[in-house]
């Protein structure tokens, strides 16, 4: 990123007081989030949270139950970067989204800055793997649906403008959503997250559908878009090469099938300032010992490239699907409500989007 381009986010985030931009922002979005929001990032604190799904439903009634979750403890600092790493079906989603509201535990709690979430969370921001575009929005039009409802239509083009130049994107705010590659399509979904200046940002594998390369340069694009704007990350992820380049801390989940408890069964910090030596031996040892806690053995002495990806742990999961289903369903209200809002900012007829958007969240 450019330093141009690291001080117009900075800028955002951190209006001077009595600047044209806070005088704006107390005179016309008063009641609600502005675009130019704080410059906060939020701690967030999961307090023995524990989740049990019904596992089956005969005659109304719940046969047997699954416990995914159990007894998570858990303060990320604000700004930090936690990557959470287990294998599939272990409850990696659930915690994402019961920090985002978008799920309730079963037992415990979750503050965000110190105040506990309840339903879903406007100070968060989520991103999944795949990018959720509305195919008959413009890029633009895409990246607007993330700001704060309300906002101001020329502050809103300005922030979009602002996201679309972060993000590498500023020459195709005009295309279609298949006019575009996979991993721009992707850059857009972020730039969409951080919208709002998310004061926490959930991140869902984000990367895990891209190719190697295009996967590479969306984590540098990350830390890049961390640098100039500090927020809270919560990173989950089969790559554990990707945690090691990214994260402040990792934690890895258990899967509660009798051999593990379904709680945190490994947390390590990650040394090292980034961007990190992917050869480093320390990260190498760490590599190991994640991998070992994955119930996976290496037999090739430690030397990789980060290319092919060889500790990426990804399994087909069709409960993922199901999941994201339910979750776009609860969350189509708000999302039908932010698609009418954007489509005044962007000047698409809101009967384009109102009440067919069931896609995503935020
Ligand atoms: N709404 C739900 N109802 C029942 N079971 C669920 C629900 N959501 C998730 N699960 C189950 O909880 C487990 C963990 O799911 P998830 O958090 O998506 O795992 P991960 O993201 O680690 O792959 C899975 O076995 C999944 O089937
Ligand atoms: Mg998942």
């Amino acid at each position: 990123m450019s330093s141009d381009t690291a001080t117009l986010l900075r800028a955002s985030r951190r209006p001077e007081p009595g600047s044209e931009r806070s005088t704006e922002r107390a005179s016309e979005r008063s009641d609600e989030q502005s675009v130019a929001a704080d410059n906060s990032s939020f701690s967030v604190t999961f307090d023995r949270v524990g989740r049990v799904f019904a596992a089956e439903r005969k005659r109304g009634a719940s046969v047997g139950s699954l416990a995914v979750l159990d007894d998570i403890s858990l303060t990320v600092a604000a700004g930090e970067i936690l990557a959470i790493l287990g294998t599939s079906g272990c409850g990696k989603s659930t915690l994402l989204r019961i920090a985002g509201g978008l799920d309730q535990p079963s037992a415990g709690s979750v503050t965000i800055d110190g105040t506990p979430v309840r339903g879903i969370d406007p100070r968060c921001a989520v991103g999944f793997q795949e990018p959720r575009l509305l195919p008959w929005r413009t890029v633009a039009g895409n990246v607007a649906l993330g700001l704060p409802r309300g906002t101001a239509r020329a502050a809103g083009e300005a922030r979009v403008a602002e996201l679309l130049a972060l993000v590498g994107l500023a020459d195709f705010a005009d295309h279609r959503p298949r006019e575009i590659s996979g991993g721009m399509a992707q850059r857009a979904s972020l730039a969409r997250a951080l919208a709002r200046n998310p004061g926490v940002l959930l991140l869902d594998e984000p990367f895990g559908a891209l190719d190697a390369l295009t996967r590479l340069k969306m984590q540098d694009l990350l830390l890049d878009v961390h640098r100039a704007a500090p927020t809270t990350v919560l990173l989950v992820t089969h790559d554990v090469d990707e945690a090691l380049q990214l994260a402040d801390r990792i934690i890895l989940l258990g899967r509660g099938d009798g051999d593990s408890a379904a709680g945190i069964r490994q947390s390590l910090v990650v040394p090292g300032v980034r961007p990190r030596d992917r050869g480093s031996a320390e990260l190498a040892q760490l590599r190991a010992e994640l991998l070992a806690g994955l119930g996976i053995d290496r037999h090739d002495g430690g030397a990789h490239d980060g290319q092919n990806n060889p500790h990426d742990v990804r399994h087909d999961d069709r409960h993922d699907v199901a999941a994201e289903a339910q979750e776009a369903e609860r969350a189509n209200a708000q999302s039908a409500a932010a698609a009418a809002e954007s489509d005044r900012l962007t000047g698409l007829p809101a009967s384009h989007s109102a009440g067919q958007t069931a896609s995503f969240p935020f």
